[in-house]
């Protein structure tokens, strides 16, 4: 309860029978309580519309009359910290707002309205730790996808305060998000945000920003990045988001929402030992099943298998390091795909978009696995990394 109020929920709790007063935007349901008679609560609030998160126990049972396929399921134990993210990703998931951090609920007829008809395929490329090469694989992957389907594909950049993929991908720059702040959400138009989206020529792809000035960053609400993201997926086939490393209001929201999340791991303890952290957090967040790991810089350091084994996750596609050919071909603001496409690298980041557009194309083969839980100790409090 403590946790929910800090992050602006207005919680109620019930601890006996008695039919609650709503009306609710969320309610979780903790199957192990006896002395509740959950299904009675559970019927009235489903007939209601109430999304549902239903806790329950590790032997993994739900009372008989309760889950429905469209309710949330969480294993206890779970961290206060992590039942927050879990009921602000359910809420964004059902077209809700998330508190602000005054308690008051954030509201705009003009966002819950929004059609999310037509939706496009969110792709938000992550890792709880920098500089192991999300914006390599965000900016390559965007382009290759571009070329592999000749659909609109729109590169999102999230990183906010940080973070510019217009500073190694060269488009000309018009607008971020951060000059749409100081507007109210009704301003938060279809014409406002093509307003501030720029292609880049040469391959047609179009990016979108956060802004460039880390000082206007703080004014880029979380509300505003969601705005922004459920525009970007009515109007493109893809989109892909260059996120912040960490695990900020923002970034979550953003992994919340997201159709898939590639988790970018180099083959390195520290990189291998946050990645499994994030995992943890993510099997509690009920996002595990939408995680694949890429492998950047594969062919140096730590061996797939030992990776795939510590993760508990069979390796989706690697990226060979290209010595400063990356480099080379950011300080030219060219993708590393169209400025050497010989090179291996060239191939590998091809491969990986093909985990997006053909998903039923044959897969990299991973050896069994199972979690060689390493990492048990490491603790999974969601605070920032
Ligand atoms: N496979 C690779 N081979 C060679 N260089 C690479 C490779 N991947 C990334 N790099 C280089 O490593 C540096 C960091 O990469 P990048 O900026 O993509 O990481 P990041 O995870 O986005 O970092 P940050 O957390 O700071 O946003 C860059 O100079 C990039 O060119
Ligand atoms: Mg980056």
């Amino acid at each position: 309860m403590d946790a929910l109020t800090r992050a602006g929920f207005a919680p109620t709790s019930f601890e006996s029978g008695a039919a609650p007063n709503g009306p609710f935007d969320l309610a979780v349901i903790d199957c192990e309580r006896g002395d509740v008679p959950a299904t009675a609560l559970y019927a009235a609030l489903r007939a209601d519309d109430v999304p549902v998160l239903l806790l329950i126990g590790a032997d993994g049972d739900l009372p008989i009359g309760l889950g429905a396929s469209s309710d949330d399921l969480a294993l206890k134990p779970m961290p206060p910290e992590a039942l927050v993210f879990r009921l602000q990703a359910l809420l964004i998931r059902t077209g809700g707002h998330l508190p602000t951090e005054s308690g008051a609920w954030a509201s705009s007829e003009s966002l819950t309205a929004a059609s999310v008809a037509g939706e496009g395929h969110v792709v938000s490329i992550f890792a709880p730790k920098g500089g192991v090469g999300k914006t390599t694989v965000a900016v390559n992957v965007a382009v290759a996808l571009r070329q592999q389907t000749r659909a609109e594909v729109l590169l999102f950049d999230a990183d906010v305060g940080v973070g510019n993929v217009t500073a190694v991908l060269d488009v000309p720059y018009r607008l971020g998000l951060a000059d749409l702040s100081d507007s109210p959400p009704e301003e938060w138009t279809d014409t406002a945000f093509e307003h501030a989206v720029s292609t880049h020529t040469a391959s047609g792809l179009r990016v979108m920003t956060w802004g460039t000035d880390p000082a206007e960053s703080e004014r880029v609400s979380v509300d505003l990045l969601l705005a922004a993201l459920r525009w970007a997926r009515n109007h493109h086939s893809y989109v892909i988001v260059d996120n912040h490393p960490g695990y900020d209001d923002r970034t979550m929201a953003m992994l919340a929402v997201s159709n898939e999340i590639f988790l970018v791991v180099t083959p390195e303890v520290g990189a291998l030992r946050n990645s499994a952290q994030f995992l943890v957090l993510a099997r509690e967040l009920g996002l595990a099943s939408v995680v694949k790991v890429i492998v950047n810089r594969a062919n140096h350091g730590i061996g797939l298998e030992a990776m795939a084994s510590a993760l508990g996750l069979p390796i989706a596609a690697t990226v060979v390091s290209s010595g400063p050919k990356a480099v080379i071909a950011m300080n030219e603001g060219m993708p590393v795909i169209t400025k050497f496409p010989r090179e291996k690298i060239a191939d590998d980041l091809h491969r990986v978009a093909r985990l997006i557009s053909q998903p039923d194309g044959p897969q990299e083969t991973a050896p069994e696995m199972t979690a060689r839980r390493w990492w048990t100790g490491f603790g999974t409090r969601a605070s920032s990394a």
